[in-house]
């Protein structure tokens, strides 16, 4: 049991209609999507089709042919970023990202001669849409943004950049990694171009899932090649979607699961989940205010942030505070360096990480009591 605030990392519980959902497709379905034509098969067809559908009404997106799955947001930036980027493009990103972005980035200055501006963010990890619109050249081919930091939670300010981008010609890659399911995100109203989101954190799914919205007129280098289920006369890659970039049997069993957990969503109501992250984050940085020893990084309003919280205790390294919560007070939470090291030495702490507590839609009122109580206890002993 215990108390589960690692959320950030990925969500846990699942609704109940998500383990349905597996455990109906494993006993029940059990097969490949698009490959067969019986019974069976044409099933795990539907239930591939019904979560497409499901995560166009919840992004925005008409044409769901233009979403396809991935094993998570990873896959997805990799496929965005490595599909896209040409020798000579340059490309505007923040200091507060992944390094989900930042490594292929990375890997693609190396290999293919792009060119990477990163905009510094501020202390509490915000960022100024004007200094990413300074930051635009004529060979900018995109920017790619993450919506809220997996470190301090701070939202970034996404339609004005997209705004930005869109007068410039360049397109938006949206890395949603941490707010799809839990903030609303419309491909049109804030346009973006590609969203990368995975499945295991704000949507409920499993493990294992995650997915690209292409906007139509973008056409990416598919990252794999193989069979697709249909045209296997080709010797090459077909090139409608999903299929171009769906090479290899799709993760239909964690698809089914993703489905109720989208579903989940939509009919509680994004605006609602918001609601609650909020409650309980402003529960939670005002219950810190209150105690000597701690120092909490971004931007400490739940208007600003997601239900991400960074924190440190004065003279205990992060990865103790994380251990004594766990061991002592059966508490989960996440310390280290979060896979974000520039977003580390954004808010001054690349030297030994945080203690970070990703609350989420199931968390309550009573276990933030408990992990503040927890928290002034170890720091109280800190300072004696
Ligand atoms: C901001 C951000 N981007 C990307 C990722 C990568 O997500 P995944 O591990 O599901 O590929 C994460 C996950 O921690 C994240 O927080």
């Amino acid at each position: 049991m215990g108390i589960y605030l690692d959320n950030a990392a990925t969500s846990y519980p699942k609704p109940e209609t998500v383990y349905a959902a597996v455990d109906r497709f494993m006993r029940d379905v059990g097969s490949s999507s698009g490959r067969g034509a019986y019974r069976k098969a044409l099933l795990a067809d539907k239930i591939v089709f019904a979560t497409r559908e499901a995560l166009g009404r919840l992004f925005g997106v008409r044409d769901v042919s233009r979403i396809v799955f991935t094993a998570n947001a990873t896959e997805s930036l990799n496929l965005a970023l490595k599909g896209l980027l040409a020798p000579g493009d340059h490309v505007v990103t923040s200091s507060m990202e992944h390094n989900a972005v930042w490594r292929p980035l990375k890997r693609l200055e190396h290999e293919r001669g792009i060119e990477v501006t990163a905009v510094p963010c501020s202390m509490d990890g915000s960022l100024n849409p004007q200094d990413v619109a300074d930051a635009l050249r004529p060979n900018t081919r995109l920017v790619a943004l993450t919506h809220a930091s997996n470190v301090t939670g701070t939202i970034l300010p996404i339609g004005e950049v997209g705004e930005a981008a869109r007068r410039h010609g360049v397109l938006l890659l949206l890395d949603a990694a941490q707010t799809a399911g839990s903030c609303p995100i419309d491909v049109e109203a804030l346009g973006i171009d590609l969203l990368a989101f995975t499945g295991h954190k704000g949507l409920f799914g499993p493990t294992g899932t995650g997915g690209l919205y292409i906007r139509e007129g973008i056409d990416l280098l598919p990252l794999k090649e193989g069979g697709t289920g249909g045209e296997s006369i080709l010797e090459h890659q077909p090139n409608h979607l999903p299929d171009r970039y769906e090479a290899g049997t799709l993760n239909v069993c964690g698809i089914a699961g993703l489905s109720s957990g989208v579903e989940f969503i939509l009919n509680e109501g994004v605006d609602r989940i918001r609601e609650k992250e909020k409650e309980l984050t402003g529960y939670f940085l005002q219950a810190l205010e209150g105690i000597h020893g701690i120092e909490v990084y971004g931007p400490k309003d739940p208007e600003k942030q997601v239900g991400v919280v960074s924190l440190n205790i004065s003279g205990v390294m992060p990865q103790d505070v994380a251990h004594v919560l766990d061991e002592a007070y059966e508490i989960m939470v996440r310390s280290g360096l979060h896979c974000a090291p520039m977003a580390h030495r954004t808010i001054g702490t690349i030297d030994r990480g945080t203690v970070r507590f990703g609350l989420g839609y199931f968390n309550t009122i009573e276990e933030i009591d408990a992990a503040v109580q927890a928290l002034a206890e170890i720091a109280r002993k800190a300072l004696s």
